[in-house]
């Protein structure tokens, strides 16, 4: 369940609450002896999920491992990326029904690194994100601008071309992570200001295209840099849903502690109440 609706008495209108999700994004990153030592020492420093949905997304050989690494817990598999067929001649890819059945919950969809490096386009974005729903995966697809002069136009586009054709029934399956390229793996994170404006300004596109009620369930995360030293105060931003991590998410220690800042009850209560402050 991505999220539930709450009725703001005041106003009579329903909000979302949105359970935050911390994505971790091990890029090329861990043999199969590091992913072990990795969930070794990060299931004993995190004793319990219910406050968010934690999905780990490892490269496609070290999925096995990190799916038995993570029974009895609620921690969640996730690949990094998949190929819209189901099979045929295509060389090195691997589909969304394969990836669910090595035990992924999740994929990543249209990462920064994919467009710029594997000529990923909004085209191909849509056809993976169909293909992931088909297979029964929650895909988390990323948008971002490059430079911060044209990010309007560019989340504009990112979402009409490649996320806003799906129906609405696909798309409350979907979770959008704002990435915006000029802060990923650079040190330099967004502001929670410019951050929680780019994801208002999302909110927005999905309003237009999808309704309000979808626009008000999605959970939209932020990715680029973010560290424990940095969450908390993007994390207080009521659009900032949860994060799509990089590097912090290679240590377990600093993972874990990015995890453990929405254990507190607190944090949640607050949440809820601002959520009331949506529609
Ligand atoms: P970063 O990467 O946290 O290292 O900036 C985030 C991402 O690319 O998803």
């Amino acid at each position: 369940m991505n999220s539930s609706l709450l009725v703001n008495k005041a106003t009579n209108t329903q909000s979302a609450i949105r359970l935050p999700v911390i994505g971790a994004n091990w890029k090329l990153h861990k043999d199969l002896a590091e992913t072990e030592s990795f969930f070794e020492k990060f299931r004993s420093l995190v004793d319990d999920f219910g406050y968010c949905e934690v999905v780990i997304c490892p490269p496609f050989l070290d999925i096995a491992t990190a799916v038995s690494a993570a029974e009895q817990t609620t921690i969640h598999i996730g690949a990094q990326n998949l190929y819209w067929e189901n099979d045929g001649a295509f060389t090195g890819e691997v589909s969304g029904e394969m990836i669910k059945a090595s035990g992924c919950s999740h994929v990543i969809v249209g990462h920064s690194e994919r467009r710029r490096y594997f000529g990923e386009t909004d085209e191909t974005v849509l056809k993976k994100l169909v293909a992931a729903l088909e297979a029964g995966l929650t895909p988390i697809v990323c948008i971002g601008e490059s430079e911060r002069k044209n990010v309007e136009s560019v989340l504009e586009k990112q979402f009409r071309c490649g996320i806003a054709p799906l129906s609405a029934e696909q798309f409350a399956k979907l979770i959008i992570a704002y990435e915006p390229i000029w802060a990923i793996g650079a040190g330099k994170t967004a502001t929670p200001e410019i951050a929680a404006a780019a994801h208002r300004l999302i909110r927005g596109h999905v309003t237009k295209h999808l309704g309000a009620q979808a626009a008000n369930q999605v959970r939209i995360i932020y990715g680029g840099s973010v560290k424990p030293d940095n969450a908390q105060s993007l994390m207080a931003q009521e659009e900032i849903d949860g994060f799509l991590v990089g590097g912090a998410s290679l240590d377990a220690v600093s993972f874990a502690a990015l995890v453990n800042l929405y254990k507190s009850e607190e944090k949640s209560e607050s949440r809820i109440n601002q959520s009331c402050n949506y529609v």
